[in-house]
């Protein structure tokens, strides 16, 4: 008895080894055959025709899943192949051919036009532009922005350019290190961005002088040609507001991208514009707001960086007398009465009524 209780177990092991052998030999085979041949394993056709349910998936319908995730349901979110192809395609393109075609353009303007000089010479005397929170404004804005856009850069292009240069390794650690700062940096700039349209919103609002400027303009292309301005001309007003505008809508996305699937941006956005006759879908699905809003990211950034290419020029090597301002706050009372001649008006007038007596009570 006692023998063939303990005959039984080993028997059973034995099957027990044997079971798990075939299986594991028919499932690691059966799935490559059915790939091969096509075929579902033991020729079940099943009820519905394949290609009418491959088809079904393929075009991004969703399924039912029991987990309550909308993109849990969808095995295939066919809108990715046409996001993958808008980044890599137009996007990418128009960005490169508007970042290089402006330092073209800047170049040729160089080499025409020179260093815009100051016409009457420096003074030797200076008057104060911006105090020192407008210029910590100004950098933090301008610092952050400029280490966004080298690290935005790499993400799109990075991998055509360095990639092949510096190899797998250094690339992943250097992009790895760009995106934590871009991260994080979005929050300076944002900070910078919103503290610099409350202290210079005031100086930007559009006026009947601003479209003689820009019938002038601006005096850039003619030599000694300088058209009237307060503390902004019309084209700093542009920076002004494209900067704002741009800077606030690429920090909207840029939140959406880094908290995802929680915001309807697009898709509100969407309607209103529907209410002014667009047709545009309003049934975005978490996943397409995504999409739009990764897009959106790199068309402002890209457009943004163009025109700010141009901004930086002109701030620096393009105009003489033109850094100081941001560089110690004050610039010559020559290059002030030049460039921003109703503007020194207005400060020697405030300086002129502040030093006046008080009158005797
Ligand atoms: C990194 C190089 C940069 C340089 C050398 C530079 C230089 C300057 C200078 C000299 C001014 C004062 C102009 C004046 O006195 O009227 C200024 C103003 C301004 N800067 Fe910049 N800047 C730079 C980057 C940026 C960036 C990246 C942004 C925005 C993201 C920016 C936004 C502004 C704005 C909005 C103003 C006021 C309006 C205007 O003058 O156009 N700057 N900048």
């Amino acid at each position: 008895m006692e023998a063939h209780i303990s005959k039984k177990p080993k028997f059973g092991f034995l099957m027990l080894i044997l079971t798990v052998l075939t299986l594991n030999i028919a499932f690691s085979h059966s799935p490559a055959i059915a790939q091969t041949s096509g075929e579902v394993p033991g020729q079940a056709l099943g009820l519905n025709s394949d290609a009418d349910l491959w088809r079904f998936i393929r075009e991004g319908n969703s399924g039912d899943v029991s987990m309550k995730n909308e993109l849990a349901a969808v095995m295939i979110q066919s809108e990715g192949d046409n996001w993958r192809a808008v980044r890599n395609g137009p996007i990418s393109i128009y960005g490169a051919a508007g970042v290089l075609g402006m330092i073209f353009l800047l170049a040729i303007f160089y080499g025409w036009r020179g260093r815009i000089k100051i016409d009457s010479g420096p003074s030797g005397k200076t008057i104060e532009r911006f105090g020192s929170i407008d210029r910590f404004a100004h950098w933090l804005m301008a610092g952050s922005f400029v280490i966004l856009a080298i690290t935005g850069l790499n993400l799109l292009y990075g991998r055509y350019i360095l990639l092949p240069i510096m190899g797998p390794e250094a690339f992943s650690l250097i992009t790895t290190a760009g995106k934590f700062a871009h991260n994080y940096l979005a929050f300076a700039f944002m900070a910078g961005l919103a503290l610099s349209f409350l202290l210079w919103v005031r100086h930007n609002i559009p006026s009947k002088i601003d479209i003689d400027w820009i019938k002038a303009g601006g005096g850039i292309f003619v030599k000694g040609a300088h058209p009237p301005a307060r503390k902004f001309n019309a084209g700093q007003k542009m920076i002004f507001w494209i900067v704002m505008i741009g800077g606030f809508s690429v920090s909207l996305s840029g939140i959406a991208l880094m908290f995802p699937f929680q915001t309807a941006m697009f898709a509100k956005t969407f309607g209103l514009l529907n209410v002014i006759g667009f047709d545009l879908p309003t049934a975005l699905t978490a996943l397409q707001e995504q999409q739009l809003n990764q897009l959106w990211h790199g068309i402002v950034s890209l457009v943004l960086m163009t025109i700010i290419l141009a901004h930086i020029y002109i701030g620096s090597v393009g105009m003489e007398g033109a850094l100081d301002a941001m560089n110690s706050g004050k610039v010559d009372r020559n290059w002030a009465k030049e460039h921003h001649n109703l503007w020194v008006e207005e400060v020697d007038a405030e300086s002129k009524s502040s030093k006046k007596p008080a009158p005797a009570e």
